[in-house]
Formats: C-alpha cells, structure tokens, sequence
C-alpha cells in the first residue's frame, strides 16, 4: 500500500452527479475507488482493479467529456443516467459515442460501488 492510495481511500466520497464543476463546466472526472486496489483480494486482485479503474474507467471519462464537447453539452443538465435514458436529448450524430463512453462510465461506477471488502456476498 502507498500513500497516495490511503489519500484516495480517506477522502472517498461518492457524488452521483460525478461531475467536476470548478471549472464552470459539467466535466465528468474518474471518481476513486472507495477502496483499496487490493482490497477485494483474494476475490478480484490488485492488478485487475487497476486495470479496469485507472485504464476502462479513465477511458470511459475521457471519451464522454470528448463526446459531450462535441457537441458542446458539458453542461448537460442531465446526469449520464438521465440522458442515457433519454438520447433524443442529444444530436443523433453523438448518440453512439455517448452511449458507449457514458455506459462504459457508468457501469464502472455502479461496479465499483456494489463492491466491498469482508462484503459477505
Ligand atoms: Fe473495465
């Protein structure tokens, strides 16, 4: 364990709008893990979780945001949940890209959050 994990496992705190808004902007940022990378061992290991929050998890966040500048919706007033479940409330021509990106970011999330060490499940 390194520091800057036990950083990101103190300061977890889950905002279901995930949306960066210092910058004035909706900007989606990769939420941390509520957990240790090798928290959930011997189940799912340190390498694994890495792989699927630092690179998949990343990647979904960085293709939505691009998406969503795109078509200059940063801003969306919808969480991704909501347009995913309304993409007529998005350009036709982002639709896959937003549904790909904004699903792959989700699902990551809802994966990290339904998870827990000693879960019992
Ligand atoms: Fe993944």
């Amino acid at each position: 364990m390194v520091s800057q994990e036990v950083e990101v496992y103190q300061s977890f705190n889950w905002d279901i709008n995930g949306i960066l808004k210092s910058s004035g902007m909706g900007k989606y940022e990769l939420p941390p893990l509520p957990y240790l990378y090798d928290a959930l061992e011997p189940y799912i290991d340190e390498t694994t979780m890495r792989i699927h929050h630092i690179r998949h998890h990343q990647a979904y966040t960085d293709g939505l945001n691009d998406a969503l500048a795109k078509i200059n919706a940063l801003s969306h007033k919808n969480y991704i949940v909501g347009i995913l479940s309304d993409m007529t409330s998005v350009p036709e021509s982002s639709r896959d890209a937003i549904d790909f990106h904004g699903g792959g970011y989700e699902n990551h999330r809802m994966f990290w959050e339904s998870m827990k060490p000693n879960g019992g499940g």
